[in-house]
């Protein structure tokens, strides 16, 4: 390969060789996985639960259903669906096996672990058969894919028909002023808050940056379009803080 032919992605405001991001990804959440739910509870004051209930009642998880929830990380996305919908099972995929540790432990602690399996893997590379899931989440873990159009397209392939993608992300602020000063709380306190609970002022410079450089709300649904999905549609959390956005394999 030529230089010319190297080719580039972001990892937060950094431009990196696309070959070099999930290595760099994978080392933040190494760093901050046994800190990661407490960082979560403190950062947003526990608004991610209120965010993760929302996508819950929008989703309404029936009984039996087959979950697949990429990056799933801890397991709060999966833990929330199997307590709504009776006899269904859950498979968290993640690329950083100590995040699916932590998981774990917490699955065992909910009595849930049964209904759960655990998988290392990649989103651009689901591996799983066409047509196997009722269900497809991501929660925070797009904005951090390096080709998020090949995630989506693994996330059309794994569902079967009928089937129902969810992704929980942050978004972007309709309002000018609104995301001027959520830049300023964004940029001068999580970073500074990393470093003071979790030791790692980095890996929470990363989340800002990556957060700012994820694609508003009309995009992303574009791209989702583009993937298969019929029917998209999105709402907003907070504000715009954060979006759900949701998508059919008609
Ligand atoms: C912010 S955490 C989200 C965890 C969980 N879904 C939640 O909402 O709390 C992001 C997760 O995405 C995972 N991840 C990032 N890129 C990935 C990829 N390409 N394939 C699978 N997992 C990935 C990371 O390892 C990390 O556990």
């Amino acid at each position: 390969m030529t230089e010319s032919d190297t080719r580039t992605t972001h990892f937060g405001f950094k431009t990196v060789e696309e070959d070099q991001k999930a290595g760099m990804v994978h080392g933040v959440f190494t760093r901050v996985a046994n800190r990661y739910d407490i960082m979560n509870d403190v950062m947003s004051a526990g608004i991610h639960r209120l965010w993760k209930d929302a996508m819950m009642d929008w989703l309404a998880p029936r009984p039996g259903q087959k979950l697949l929830d990429v990056a799933g990380g801890t397991g709060d996305v999966s833990f929330r669906f199997l307590k709504r919908a009776p006899g269904a099972a859950a498979t968290v995929l993640d690329m950083t096996e100590s995040m699916l540790v932590e998981g774990r432990k917490r699955a065992e602690a909910e009595s849930l672990a049964e209904q759960l399996s655990w998988v290392a893997g990649d989103a651009m590379a689901l591996p799983f058969q066409d047509n196997t899931f009722d269900v497809y989440t991501i929660s925070f873990g797009i904005r951090n894919v390096t080709r998020i159009q090949d995630a989506l397209s693994e996330a059309y392939r794994v569902l079967k028909p009928g089937g129902r993608l969810m992704v929980l992300e942050f978004s972007q602020l309709p309002n000018p002023a609104l995301q001027w000063a959520y830049d300023r709380y964004s940029f001068n306190v999580i970073p500074a808050m990393g470093q003071i609970v979790a030791g790692d002022r980095d890996s929470y410079q990363y989340l800002v940056e990556s957060i700012r450089r994820f694609p508003d709300q009309e995009t992303f649904a574009g791209m989702i379009r583009a993937a298969g999905f019929e029917q998209v549609k999105y709402r907003n959390l907070t504000m715009g803080v954060a979006a759900l956005h949701s998508g059919w394999k008609i």
